[in-house]
């Protein structure tokens, strides 16, 4: 069953199309990511379908029910955890839960309850009852999880969940977002340019950049779109012809000053492109990252908000890119 469907959305501020038509289906209890680079329509898309933000045109629904035409129905079916941290921090935990329960009209006989049971699933029982200014960037999020829930949501957005944490308090987070999705049975949407992370938890991605959706499909199914493994090389400035006529090769670009080479079977075809270079500094090899497929996709690098292109010494060979694999 799909949970959510959009069908040509769009968003325009004055002249800006912040997003440019986006057609797209997510499943019951899916863990949906959309990824992209700053400014690329995420947070606006996430508004539209939550009401907060009006559709310029297009059409979308969650479990049924149209966004624009009956909005009070389908705020009732989501929950949020914006971009930017919403707590109180002069109230504690519970108390931040229990402000939220009253909004939603929860009945005194299951608030109590409910909001024990939310602080249990992100493990903040202990520190329930302290003011949220003295929690951790990391806590402050699994509670924010946790309000976002609370009203069991058919469907929970995740605006940029890890932003600004460091890289050990997102991955602690990352798994609290996934148990508590399993545990709660709530369909997932989030945001994040942490490519890396979200495919390790997300079912399935949608790429997004300049307002539109340019890849759909499991992390799986997109790397695989790579047509083989990268053989990362550190060299002297040469011509790669004799590289790229090899039949196996299916691209060869520059990312950060290194060569990559996409190859089929690349610990086998490493020899042979190795004997083919001259002056070379260091190897790597690696399978394709989602941040790769984004560099496929748009020829940028999605950590990089501009990509400054001059003295890049391959772009002669950008031209070769995405020959047949
Ligand atoms: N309220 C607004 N008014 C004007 N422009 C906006 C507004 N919100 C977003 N934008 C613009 O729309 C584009 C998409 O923004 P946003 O959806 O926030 O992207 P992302 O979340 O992917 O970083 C950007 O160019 C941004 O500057
Ligand atoms: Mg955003």
């Amino acid at each position: 069953m799909m949970i959510i469907q959009t069908s040509a959305l769009r968003k325009c501020f004055g002249k800006i199309e912040a997003v440019a038509g986006i057609d797209m289906n997510i499943e019951k209890g899916e863990i949906f990511g959309l990824l992209g680079p700053n400014g690329a329509g995420k947070t606006t898309t996430i508004g539209m379908l939550c009401t907060i933000v009006r559709p310029s045109s297009g059409a979308a629904s969650i479990a049924g029910y149209n966004v624009v035409k009956e909005p009070a129905l389908v705020r009732r079916q989501v929950g949020i955890v914006f971009q930017d941290p919403t707590l109180d921090t002069v109230l504690t935990g519970r108390e931040n839960l229990e402000l939220h329960a009253r909004l939603y009209n929860f009945p005194s006989r299951i608030r109590k309850e409910r909001i024990d049971q939310m602080l249990e699933l992100v493990d903040l029982k202990q520190r329930a009852d302290d003011i949220t200014r003295t929690y951790s960037g990391g806590m402050r999020r699994r509670l924010e999880l946790a309000r976002g829930l609370l009203h069991r949501p058919a469907v929970l957005f995740l605006d940029e969940p890890t932003l600004g944490l460091d890289p050990q308090t997102r991955a602690r987070l990352w798994e609290y977002i996934k148990k508590t999705a399993q545990a709660e049975q709530t369909t997932i949407v989030l945001t994040t340019h942490y490519m890396e992370e979200a495919e390790k938890v997300c079912d399935r991605v949608g790429i997004i950049d300049h307002g539109r959706i340019i890849a759909l499909d499991t992390p799986q199914k997109l790397k695989e779109t790579m047509g083989g493994e990268m053989i990362v090389v550190r060299a002297e400035k040469q011509p790669l012809e004799k590289i790229l006529a090899l039949p196996y090769v299916s691209e060869i670009r520059e990312n950060d000053g290194a060569l990559e080479i996409i190859t089929k079977e690349a610990h086998r075809r490493l020899p042979k492109i190795l004997s083919l270079l001259k002056d070379v500094h260091c190897v790597e090899m690696r399978v394709p990252t989602l941040n790769d497929v984004f560099i496929k996709l748009t020829g940028r690098d999605i950590r990089d908000d501009t990509v400054d292109d001059s003295g890049s010494w391959v772009d002669s060979v950008a031209r070769y890119r995405q020959r047949g694999s």
